[in-house]
């Protein structure tokens, strides 16, 4: 037993040893000309976006088969999944990132990046206006395309609710994470050296948190475990003022799991004195307090940090190409068909993710992530079809010409519409517990508790980008585990 477990352990040590080297030293990439060896020209492939939907697509895309341009305002991939775990410290914000030049580093043909933000696309002359987001270095210019994937992602919507925009953190991007973190502490230390009769001081401890989706969900419940499992520890008298509200319109939160899943949610929130009122949709925000109608009632909650999850809304660069397109008549996000094709430039432009709006697929990081594994496939066969309509341009012989034609006319009609395989909803809950919708085939399974938290863990290790953000995780949890979450800044 000894000597098998020893060469379990050092094949595993091995396989770590070599996937980190693997990642820190990429093979030399191939210099990218213009045209092929056999003359034909490399078109130029513009992918908007390093999340979910392009990183995967570059991931898995041939890139030596297109010039192929990234663009991002973002030099990084984020693994949104843990990001509400990251103001609290649980999972450090260094462990969930990936930055865009090992990703375009590891891929077979070279990649060019601006870090910059796609202002203006243009479909009919076929090039994307791009604003450089490099600090200190401002240029604006015109990227002309072949081919172009949109994957810009969603931005929060407030639904024009006044006050949200000026006085609310969202939980979206890295920027987010740390300034809700920053006020977290403020407010605790602020508290501290108020009375503890003082109103100011029950307001700075007040967390509110609007939206309960998952996103709301998963932040509250992390909240609460930093609150229990640390800030008890540190601060006991300040620990117990702290009142963690969830806000949400809807009569139940968690709407996309089954009944007995956000049921178990609610009773355990219930049992850790998570404040969850339902049926209760915010209307105004001002700096201290916000004013929620619940039935006919009024009621104002005055609040220290207000965090706001109540879901997506499509971003300037996506209305902007929207308003240009006919065709584009939804205000949900870009509508695509089948194929991932932009409605109205089927030609030339795919869009993926949460930048769009396709009925029966939801804006999930499993949706993006199986929307670019199938683009991956059409930009595989279209390089075949341009290669074949190079070759048929340049023969002169008519049966040649024919095979050729025969031949575009399978390759074209192989591609076949996208086919989302659900494979389950995932949340975590607080108190090392989570719930999962699992679907196998037809069946769908529900499974809530520890044992599935330590699903949740498993699965989302596994999601994780490189082999380095894996042992970055890790690292945490376990450092958490042992040691607990600090409570500096
Ligand atoms: P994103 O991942 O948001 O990426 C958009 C990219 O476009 C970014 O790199 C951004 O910088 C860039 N960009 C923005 N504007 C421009 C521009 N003008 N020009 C060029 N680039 C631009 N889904 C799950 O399935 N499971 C989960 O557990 C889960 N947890 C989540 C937790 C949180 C806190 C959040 C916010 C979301 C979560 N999601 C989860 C949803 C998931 O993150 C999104 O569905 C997914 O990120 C969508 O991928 P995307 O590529 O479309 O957009
Ligand atoms: P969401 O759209 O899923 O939920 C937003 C919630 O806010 C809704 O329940 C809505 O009723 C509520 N709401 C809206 N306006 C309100 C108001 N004025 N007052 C009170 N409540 C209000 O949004 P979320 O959680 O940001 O998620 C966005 C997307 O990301 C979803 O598709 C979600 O599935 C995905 N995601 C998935 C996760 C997972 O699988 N674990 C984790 C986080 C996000």
């Amino acid at each position: 037993t000894l000597k098998v477990s020893l060469a379990a352990l050092l094949a595993g040590t091995g396989y770590v040893s070599y996937e980190l080297y693997r990642e820190a030293n990429p093979p030399p990439q191939i210099p990218q000309a213009a045209t092929f060896a056999n003359g034909s020209p490399r078109k130029t492939l513009v992918v908007l976006g390093t999340g979910w939907g392009s990183v995967s697509l570059l991931k898995h895309l041939d890139t030596s088969l297109y010039n192929v341009i990234v663009v991002s305002p973002r030099n990084y991939f984020l693994f949104t999944p843990l990001l509400p775990s990251t103001p609290v410290g649980t999972v450090e914000l260094k462990s969930i990132v990936e930055p865009v030049r090992s990703i375009t580093r590891s891929s077979p043909g070279e990649v060019h990046y601006y870090e910059a933000e796609a202002k203006d696309i243009d479909p009919v002359a076929k090039t994307v206006r791009i604003k450089s987001a490099t600090k200190d270095h401002d240029y604006e210019l015109d990227l002309n395309y072949d081919y172009l994937v949109v994957g810009v992602g969603a931005q929060p919507t407030t639904f024009g609710i006044p006050g949200v925009f000026e006085n609310a953190s969202f939980l979206k991007e890295i920027p987010d994470a740390q300034d809700i973190r920053t006020k977290i502490m403020n407010n605790i230390e602020k508290a501290a050296t108020l009375s503890a009769n003082d109103p100011e001081r029950k307001r700075l401890l007040s967390f509110v948190v609007v939206g309960g989706g998952p996103t709301g969900v998963e932040f509250a419940a992390e909240l609460q475990d930093y609150v229990d499992q640390d800030l008890s520890k540190w601060i006991p008298e300040i620990s117990k003022e702290i009142k963690v509200t969830l806000v949400e319109a809807l009569p139940n939160i968690l709407n996309m799991f089954d009944k007995s899943l956000w049921q178990y949610a609610q009773d355990l929130f219930a049992m850790e004195k998570i404040d969850v009122k339902l049926k209760t949709m915010v209307k105004n925000v001002n700096s201290t307090t916000i004013t929620a109608q619940c039935g006919d009632a009024t009621e104002d909650i005055p609040y220290g940090l207000l965090v706001w999850a109540t879901g997506n809304a499509p971003r300037e660069v996506s209305k902007n190409l929207m308003a240009k397109l006919e065709q584009q008549n939804s205000r949900r996000g870009l509508l695509i068909n089948d194929k991932m094709q932009l409605l109205g430039a089927e030609d030339s432009i795919w869009a993926i993710g949460d930048c769009t709006f396709f009925p029966g697929l939801f804006p999930t990081a499993q949706v993006a992530h199986q929307e670019a594994e199938y683009l991956t496939e059409t930009l595989k066969q279209q390089y075949k079809i341009d290669q074949l309509k190079w070759e048929i341009s340049k023969t002169t012989n008519a049966t040649e010409t024919s095979k050729l034609h025969s031949k575009l006319d399978r390759i074209v009609k192989q591609q076949k519409p996208f086919k989302y395989n659900h494979q389950g909803t995932l949340a975590y809950i607080g108190s090392e517990q989570a719930i999962a919708d699992v679907a196998v085939g037809e069946s769908k399974y529900q499974m809530a508790g520890s044992f599935t938290f330590l699903f949740w863990k498993s699965a989302y290790l596994g999601m994780c980008l490189s082999f380095r953000n894996r042992i970055l995780v890790a690292m945490d949890w376990a450092k958490v585990y042992f040691l607990g979450r600090d409570s500096s800044v």
